[in-house]
């Protein structure tokens, strides 16, 4: 399938996988990239320039196809090394940047002038638009389904990604509850010229987490997450357990005058124990309502396989309806 997406990136599908914080480690970037998708490395859990550079080196001596990486801006007290991130994407030979949580102006410039293709990362059609007018290629609209972030304003991809077709003049991916074939050819008919993907990616063999956190993943259903820190407006879309479940408690005592101090025990340093350690009780982790459509863990190639297979089939159903 070829559309604006692939042609951008250099890929053989049109599907993405999203910065994830203690997943898009080379592993993850790799496979998602060698089975034709654009994998992508999470620099801000490398944390320094030489780790990034580091894992850049690692992800080329597993694939030769392009592979991105996440930058998320975040508005923390101790900025990570920004500058030096930057250079070690530039100098590391990336061509694919996901931005994702701030506005990215600051550093577009430089990825720019490096030859660097920039899908930014919204959760809203005004901040879609304010990403293409400072100069990013793409957009990524993240709705109000996905795992992480979905921003303040709650609207879900069936009106989001349509709204987004209606204002944005550059290409859009979806994310945000993607799964399968039926993803992607609804993500097509609404607009977009490609789909993101998270949660899904987590539960396959390849993703470099621990087997717990994949088996939570297969068990939940699009009843498990959670929404907390809607009072500190940095809503994050969570898979739910003991730690969540105090956070929520904490959120309802405390009311308005609730301060990140009090839910830092449960929020803030929590994914290695989670991630590698696969303490599922140890903290609040990202994960998206799709956990309702993902019952297996296959290799990514697979994966991707069978996205693209269920798609043509499904356009395919469509075509002889439309000529019926
Ligand atoms: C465990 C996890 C960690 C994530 N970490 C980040 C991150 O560090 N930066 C970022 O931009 N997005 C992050 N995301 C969001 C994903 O890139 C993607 O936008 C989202 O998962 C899409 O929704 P889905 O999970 O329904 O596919 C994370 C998502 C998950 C599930």
């Amino acid at each position: 399938m070829k559309t604006a997406i692939t042609d951008m990136f250099g890929i053989e599908h049109p599907i993405i996988q999203g910065g994830m914080h203690y997943v898009g480690f080379a592993e993850m970037a790799s496979a998602v990239s060698n089975a034709g998708g654009l994998g992508i490395i999470t620099a801000l859990t490398l944390g320094t320039p030489e780790k990034l550079a580091n894992e850049i080196a690692r992800c080329k001596d597993m694939t030769d196809r392009p592979f991105g990486v996440n930058l998320t801006f975040l508005p923390t007290v101790n900025a990570p090394d920004y500058p030096g991130l930057v250079k070690a994407i530039i100098d590391g030979g990336v061509k694919a940047v996901e931005t994702a949580g701030n506005n990215p102006q600051q550093v577009l410039p430089y990825l720019k002038d490096a030859g660097i293709s920039v899908i930014h990362k919204c959760t809203s059609v005004r901040h879609a638009l304010k990403a293409q007018s400072i100069g990013c290629d793409a957009v990524s609209v993240d709705g109000f389904e996905c795992g992480g972030h979905p921003g303040e304003d709650d609207i879900p991809n069936m009106i989001l990604l349509p709204r987004a077709a209606d204002e944005l003049e550059i290409p859009f991916v979806s994310s945000g509850g993607m799964a399968d074939g039926r993803s992607l050819v609804a993500s097509l008919a609404m607009g977009a010229q490609g789909m993101n993907m998270g949660t899904r990616f987590i539960a396959t063999k390849e993703a470099p987490v621990h087997e717990n956190v994949k088996q939570a993943i297969v068990a939940a259903s699009e009843l498990d997450t959670r929404l907390v820190m809607r009072p500190l407006r940095n809503t994050e879309r969570v898979m739910t357990n003991a730690a969540v479940e105090e956070v929520l408690r904490i959120e309802r005592e405390k009311g308005a005058d609730l301060q990140f101090e009090d839910i830092v025990e449960q929020v803030a340093g929590v994914y290695p124990r989670i991630m590698t350690e696969g303490d599922m009780d140890a903290g609040a982790w990202s994960c998206g309502m799709v956990a309702g459509l993902i019952h297996d863990i296959p290799t990514c190639k697979e994966l991707v396989d069978r996205i693209m297979s269920e798609a043509d089939a499904i356009l395919a159903r469509m075509n002889s309806l439309a000529s019926a």
